[in-house]
């Protein structure tokens, strides 16, 4: 789908080439495409200002039907994302165009002031990502996704070949968890959803279990089994194992699978209800990682622990002030019903660490309103018990755009989690610092491993669409956690 290609512009009949554009700065030097754009920059309407766009139909000195420029705004802000954006922006245009493929043209690296590799991936990136339609319950496919896109690049690019086609399989990750997490809930009840996703696994070479209620119940897993007390659709756990580093201690990824989050007794009010479909993020992320890595080959020992449970109101609902006994053995009084991620958590957490000994052990939860008001919508908390592990994650995040930012854990804030009758509460004593409050009750049920938790309730499922996501599920995670594996930090 993704090609880098050198093309006479001249000679070459082609439908629709996309150039972006600065409004203070020539970025392209490629000839035919710098007069191009002299010629854009002689009408007057059009700057270059962002998300500005004009078109032109057939310039003279280029073979193309129709160009389309796309504002970048000023140099000064040009960066890797600003790249990405319209690259996305502008296959969604060209989609809207009803065209098939479309023609993208690269800036001039040392133009823009941008590392080749860099500039290269965040275009490939935006035009895969941009490309993307969930349209499976549309009788009426309003839109066709492109089938093609070239990166129109200098010859000497086009050796970058490999880079095109990592991209497109971690980007595909992307695309994968997205429609997980779109998929409504009746769509996805636990055990169909684990059904899905092994079948994704296995086609990639990962060793699949999944565990059924009945070895949940087994294995004493009090927490979980609590919050999937409410539903008739019967909760599972995935476990997804990719030896890449042979016989070495793992590091595992754990995800947050709350297929719908109702809240339970606590029931949650206002508008926010359907968005709960989106509360599976987590283990939409975690699986389309291990499903990348695998088809990467990537060279690592990697587990994904993924427990997956519907949180909803019933005559067998756990009640609040219920009391269970969690597969750490600790127990814990269920103050909150809403509070269900940390419950499912610490279960798969605990049990995770005991069986497999971690080198190193990441969960991603969409676990907190509260992460949310600290941060917007846009920036994933990252906790983390050690401060390499914190960095190298905001790092990843820096890189890929799906950004993290560091939130403490703070050890005298534990006394918020004080129960009366209990050896902890899953409801803190005040709403303040509720993000952190849920990172301390998750460090409660891990160990010595070193371990970091991502909160993506704000970053993993959104409303609207932007530059490059359409509404519904982001795939938040999946380009950081694979950034993550690949580079030293991992
Ligand atoms: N799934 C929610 C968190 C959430 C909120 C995700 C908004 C995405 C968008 C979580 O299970 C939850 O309900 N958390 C409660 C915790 C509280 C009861 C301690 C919250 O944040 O209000
Ligand atoms: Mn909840
Ligand atoms: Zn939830």
């Amino acid at each position: 789908m993704l090609h880098l290609t050198a093309v006479d512009l001249k000679r070459r009949k082609i439908k629709a080439l996309f150039i972006p554009v600065c409004e203070d700065k020539r970025i392209h030097t490629e000839p035919v495409i710098a007069a191009l754009v002299d010629r854009a920059a002689a009408i007057e309407e059009f700057k270059g200002k962002k998300d500005q766009e004009i078109t032109l139909y057939r310039p003279p000195g280029c073979a193309a039907e129709r160009v389309v420029f796309s504002g970048l705004g000023k140099a000064e802000s040009l960066d890797p994302e600003a790249l990405r954006r319209a690259a996305g922006r502008s296959a969604k245009r060209c989609i809207q165009l009803g065209l098939p493929r479309m023609w993208l043209a690269a800036p001039d690296p040392a133009a823009a002031g941008i590392a080749e590799t860099g500039l290269l991936r965040a275009m490939m990136e935006g035009a895969f990502l941009g490309n993307h339609v969930f349209d499976r319950y549309k009788q009426e496919k309003e839109t066709k996704p492109l089938v093609r896109v070239d990166i129109v690049v200098p010859a000497a690019a086009a050796r970058h070949r490999r880079l095109a086609a990592e991209v497109q399989t971690v980007c595909s990750g992307t695309l994968m968890a997205r429609e997980w997490v779109s998929l409504p809930s009746n769509a996805k009840p636990p055990a169909e959803l684990a059904a899905l996703i092994a079948r994704e696994a296995k086609a990639q070479g990962l060793a699949v279990e999944v565990l059924t209620e009945r070895e949940l119940r087994r294995k004493n897993m009090g927490a979980l089994l609590a919050v999937a007390a409410g539903s008739c659709n019967r909760p599972a756990m995935l476990v997804l194992r990719h030896r890449g580093g042979g016989r070495r201690p793992p590091t595992v990824l754990v995800g947050k699978g709350v297929t719908f989050d109702s809240g339970g007794i606590n029931i949650k009010t206002g508008d926010s209800l359907p968005d709960m479909k989106g509360d599976m993020a987590g283990a939409a992320a975690v699986a389309a990682a291990l499903i990348v890595a695998a088809r990467l080959n990537l060279k690592r020992h990697l587990i994904g622990v993924i427990p997956l449970v519907e949180n909803m109101v019933s005559g067998t609902s756990t009640r609040p002030g219920d009391i269970v006994r969690t597969f750490a053995g600790k127990t814990v009084e269920i103050g909150n019903t809403d509070a269900e991620g940390r419950l499912i958590l610490i279960d798969a957490m605990a049990y995770a660490e005991r069986r497999f000994k971690p080198e190193v052990m990441i969960d991603l939860a969409t676990l907190t309103g509260a992460c949310v008001v600290a941060l917007g919508e846009k920036i994933a908390g990252v906790f983390a018990s050690d401060e390499a592990l914190q960095a190298a994650l905001v790092a990843s995040g820096r890189r890929t755009h799906e950004r993290c930012w560091p939130l403490p854990l703070p050890g005298d804030y534990r006394e918020l989690l004080k129960s009366a009758y209990a050896d902890i509460n899953n409801m803190p004593s005040t709403r303040y610092g509720g993000a952190i409050s849920a990172a301390l009750f998750l460090s409660e049920f891990v160990g010595k491993t070193r371990w970091a938790h991502i909160d993506i309730a704000g970053p993993g499922f959104h409303r609207k669409e932007d530059a490059y996501c359409g509404p519904g599920g982001t795939g938040f995670g999946v380009r950081l956690l694979l950034d993550w594996l690949m580079s030293a930090g991992g």
